[in-house]
């Protein structure tokens, strides 16, 4: 049977601050963060859950971990500690590229997701660690981290990034929220805040009857992957740690800071009783200026930043909805159990209390994306082989395996011109570590089956006639993903124009720190299951 949905209410992570002092004696920030092993209570009527968590002690993690708050400017360090036990709670599967301790224990490994910051803090796949650093991956550089918060006012998360176990991982919890604030910038826009600004974390889970979590153990192709699966998908939606949650509201304008954490599950929001979201913010970015629409796509690892105005629900209640099919955009159509998200309950009686706060008209004004500032053009490929049965064997960027020599190399301080060719079924969001990127052009391949034939044959787009095949009906990118992001959407059959920058948005400064250093960042697809085998490619910058 299922689960009964709004019973629990929606839990709000512990927050962390990212720095020490305040106003003009703000002084940089020191954390310690511990993965642990706990039980979990995902919703009232399942037993307790064993999952990996953050913390800063055993007692106070939680799943999703806490929440960081940075200030911008004003630099955090992290020591990630590794408490996990000898084995792992679920099926891994080492058959794809994948971090094994001699040992024993669970490689661990902390990505800053979006966030700007050395290659030697950056959570390199290589730079795995097990409990109380026993044991090391061979790109294991030290154990405090470094984020110079040098990004401007931004969503962010944090996550496990170990190889081949970043799908096992995150599906255990190995996630969570950090914000870098810059209040010079943000106060002005009045928006609502404190106990009227919300993180909703949002993933998909299934559960076995003992409150266990249930990951498929047998790979669609198991002669070839005894375990792997190209994407997981759960029927429950869990936000902030518990399966489909209500949260009781005043009749007044909320801030919800949206992030879709699934493994592979793509989120198309939407508010039951007419009410629309106001668009904010997009991954690490504000918007120009805020956008209204009554539905918001979320691919696996992308932030919707909006505000909801509650004081115009004309019932009691809205739901928020999810009709994503899974996988995207051409699998199951959303059920009644993973189309359902979570529940608004309004105050009764309505409280009065006056609304300061506002949906500003402008926010910032961060420079537009334009082809002409790009120096350079990479051509990116996405491939899915098949087994002859037609079954899914690995997927990869380029036709390259991830220890392939690095072939993207952008210049510090460049933009560049990535057309991102996805020859394969599905839709796959793109994330390029350190850049800042957003889609200008969204182009349908015609004669889509000669240009995969002669791309699996030689893997060169221009050899291929891209030209003349990225001639099809173009499809518009949405209002509300229009700002500097760092995951965008690459639709099945299409040619997806990026402009990339792997420079600052609003400041003239350079990087503090070399990003040329090794071990270097990569990009990736961001459906975990890909991602571990093996849409991945290292990214090394050069001077
Ligand atoms: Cu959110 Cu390389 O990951
Ligand atoms: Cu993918």
């Amino acid at each position: 049977g299922s689960l009964k949905m709004y019973v629990d209410p929606l839990p709000d992570m512990p927050k962390l601050n990212g720095y020490s002092g305040s106003g003009n004696s703000r002084r940089p920030g020191s954390l310690t963060i511990g993965m642990y092993q706990k039980k979990w209570q995902f919703h009232r009527d399942l037993p307790p859950t064993t999952v990996f968590v953050y913390g800063t002690s055993l007692a106070n993690a939680t799943f999703p971990g806490p929440t960081i708050i940075a200030k911008q400017g004003t630099p955090l360090q992290v020591t990630w500690q590794n408490h996990l036990p000898q084995h792992h709670i679920l099926p891994i599967d080492t058959t794809v590229p994948t971090a094994i301790p001699k040992n024993g224990g669970v490689p661990t490994v902390v990505h800053l997701h979006g966030g700007v910051h050395e290659p030697q803090s950056d959570g390199s796949a290589l730079a795995w660690f097990t409990a109380d650093f026993s044991e090391k991956g061979p790109k294991w550089t030290k154990a405090t981290y470094t984020y110079p918060n040098i990004l401007h006012a931004a969503n962010l998360w944090y996550h496990d990034h170990a190889l081949g176990l970043t799908r096992a991982n995150l599906l255990a919890g190995l996630i969570g929220a950090y914000n870098i604030q810059n209040d010079d910038v943000e106060t002005p826009f009045d928006l609502p805040c404190d106990e009227y600004d919300r993180h909703l974390i949002i993933v998909d889970r299934n559960f076995n009857v003992d409150g266990s979590l249930y990951m498929n153990s047998t790979g669609d192709n198991p002669t070839i992957h005894p375990e792997w699966q190209p994407e997981y998908f759960g029927e429950a939606i869990i936000v902030n740690g518990k399966a489909w949650p209500y949260l009781t509201v005043k009749p007044r304008r909320y801030r919800f800071r949206i992030l879709n954490a699934s493994n592979a599950r793509y989120l198309r929001l939407s508010l039951s009783n007419g009410l629309q979201f106001i668009v904010i913010g997009s991954d690490s970015s504000y918007l120009n200026a805020p956008v209204a629409t009554p539905s918001v796509l979320l691919a696996p690892a992308e932030i919707s930043d909006v505000v909801i105005d509650f004081s115009r629900l004309t019932s009691n209640e809205t739901e928020l909805l999810n009709d994503a099919p899974y996988p995207y955009p051409t699998g199951s159509p959303a059920g009644p159990l993973n189309g359902k998200v979570m529940k608004f309950v309004l105050a009764r009686p309505n409280p009065t209390q006056p609304d300061n706060s506002t949906i500003p008209v402008k926010q910032v004004n961060y420079p537009l994306p334009s082809a002409a500032d790009a120096t350079v053009t990479r051509y990116i490929a996405m491939y899915e082989y098949l087994s002859p049965a037609g079954l899914s064997t690995h997927l990869y960027i380029n036709g390259k395996r991830f220890e392939d020599p690095a072939t993207e190399s952008p210049k510090v301080g460049s933009i560049e011109l990535w057309e991102v060719i996805n020859l394969t079924g599905d839709n796959h969001p793109l994330h390029i570590h350190l850049g800042l990127f957003q889609r200008i052009k969204v182009q349908q391949l015609v004669n889509l089956t000669d240009f995969q034939n002669c791309m699996s044959a030689n893997n060169d787009a221009v050899a291929c006639n891209i030209s003349r095949h990225a001639t099809g009906p173009t499809m518009a990118v949405p209002e509300y993903e229009k700002t500097w992001k760092n995951v965008v959407k690459m639709e099945p059959g299409y040619v997806t124009s990026v402009i990339v920058r792997f420079n600052l948005v609003d400041q003239k400064s350079q990087y503090p720190f070399d990003p040329t250093a090794e071990p270097g960042y990569v990009y990736h697809c961001h459906i975990l299951d890909h991602e571990d085998n093996a849409m991945i490619r290292p990214l090394k910058m050069v001077a």
